[in-house]
């Protein structure tokens, strides 16, 4: 049995899609999986909670107290569950869900839980296709979740577009795939470093850069969903993950980031410093803000220690990757720094190509080892991060 012994917990909200889960919690029980179902006040309306209830084998509920006073612990609930499915997820559920909104039992457990979360967004076309709700598909998506893209046909509105709940034979076929994936990296630990680094000029004032966080932290989750245990090392960021297989330590300048690194550096397998680390700090640190009192001002900088250089010094059995960021003579550059930083493979990304580098969601790579330059087109992090894992993995299995 396909699903054998797997815990799926599904969430349905309010949307004409939720008569449909009956026939997926029925096919997730044939199998093998064990089904439990919460849903919201308003998907009452579209579907019986004794129709649920018979198919799962467990009783549903819709509220944090039973009729017989009893409270429904969703903390349970959501340790409980290998996934949760939010199916049909409405744009009502996802904008709170994105934005830690939590007042009613779907939600509360959603917060609760470590799992990865599958979400199968349905809605009228028009809000489908809303500014709103596609960035909060992006930020589910940040966040580390599944997205189970809504479809085009025939919508309840009486319109038709792109909106309707993917069939429940697609999003039983997504999460059979995803529990029968092989977990390539299981037993593997991923050092990876993210995020800019901050050093301090004075208490109020910082030299940083652009990097944002969500190159490192989309590798941090494929490695994770690979089933690798990952040590992300972020400098400041707003990036954010709960996967339950990342452990995270969030540091702000270069030094912080280096004494961090060295502590995990030792037992990993694998090394990615996807980080902008500053290469200059302050030599030293005014105590008080420093006052405009004076036409200019020199800062005396002083090198930052190499991380990812001393990672290729100390170097023992690690597949160690650098990231290069280039304005120029790119290849030419990543190469060097291939070389010197003792690295295994580099990933270059240039400020040259539109849509790559800092702050934006996509990026444009080139993969560049000791013999091979291998070209990829512009992706999302989360494809990108997806390309660099498996190119790793195929150079460790070489
Ligand atoms: O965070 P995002 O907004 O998603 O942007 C992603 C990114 C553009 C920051 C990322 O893709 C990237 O290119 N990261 C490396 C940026 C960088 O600092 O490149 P570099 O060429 O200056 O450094 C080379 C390598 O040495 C990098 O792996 C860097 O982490 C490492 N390094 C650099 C200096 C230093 N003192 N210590 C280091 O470990």
């Amino acid at each position: 049995m396909k699903l054998h012994g797997k815990r799926i917990l599904i969430c349905i909200s309010g949307g004409i899609a939720a008569y449909k889960i009956n026939y997926l919690i029925r096919d997730f029980i044939k199998k093998g999986a064990e089904a439990q179902v919460l849903m919201t006040s308003s998907a009452e309306q579209f579907v019986s909670k004794l129709t649920l209830s018979t198919l799962s084998k467990n009783p549903v509920y819709s509220d944090f107290y039973s009729d017989n006073g009893t409270w429904n612990n969703h903390v349970e609930l959501a340790l409980w569950a290998d996934i949760i499915l939010m199916a049909p997820c409405t744009a009502n559920t996802l904008s709170k869900m994105v934005h830690g909104m939590c007042d009613n039992l779907v939600l509360a457990t959603y917060m609760s839980a470590k799992c990865p979360v599958f979400i199968a967004p349905a809605m009228d076309l028009d809000m489908y296709q809303h500014p709103s709700t596609k960035l909060n598909l992006e930020l589910a998506e940040d966040f580390g979740h599944h997205i189970i893209p809504a479809e085009d046909g025939e919508l309840a509105s009486g319109l038709s577009g792109v909106g309707r709940m993917a069939e429940p034979e697609t999003i039983s076929q997504i999460i059979e795939d995803f529990f029968n994936s092989d977990k390539s990296l299981t037993g593997k630990t991923v050092l990876i470093t993210a995020g800019p680094t901050y050093e301090a000029i004075d208490p109020v004032r910082f030299i940083g850069n652009h990097s944002s966080g969500k190159m490192g932290f989309s590798i941090a989750e494929e490695a994770a969903n690979r089933g690798a245990n990952v040590i992300l090392i972020s400098g400041p960021s707003s990036e954010l993950s709960n996967h339950q297989n990342i452990e995270i330590f969030r540091v702000t300048s270069a030094k912080e980031m280096f004494t961090k690194v060295f502590e995990y550096y030792e037992n990993a397998d694998i090394a990615i410093a996807s980080a902008a680390v500053a290469d200059y700090a302050p030599k030293e640190i005014a105590q008080e803000k420093i006052k405009k009192s004076e036409d200019s001002l020199t800062i005396k900088l002083v090198k930052n220690p190499d991380i990812l250089k001393t990672m290729g010094e100390r170097k023992t059995k690690q597949f160690l990757v650098g990231f290069a960021l280039e304005t120029q003579n790119e290849e030419e550059n990543a190469k060097g720094k291939l070389q010197k930083k003792n690295l295994d493979m580099i990933v270059l990304n240039s400020l040259r190509d539109e849509g790559a580098g800092f702050k934006g969601s996509t990026n444009k790579i080139k993969i560049i080892t000791e013999s091979t330059v291998t070209e990829f087109p512009l992706k999302s992090k989360t494809e990108v991060a997806k390309d660099i894992l498996t190119f790793i993995e195929e150079q460790i299995l070489k």
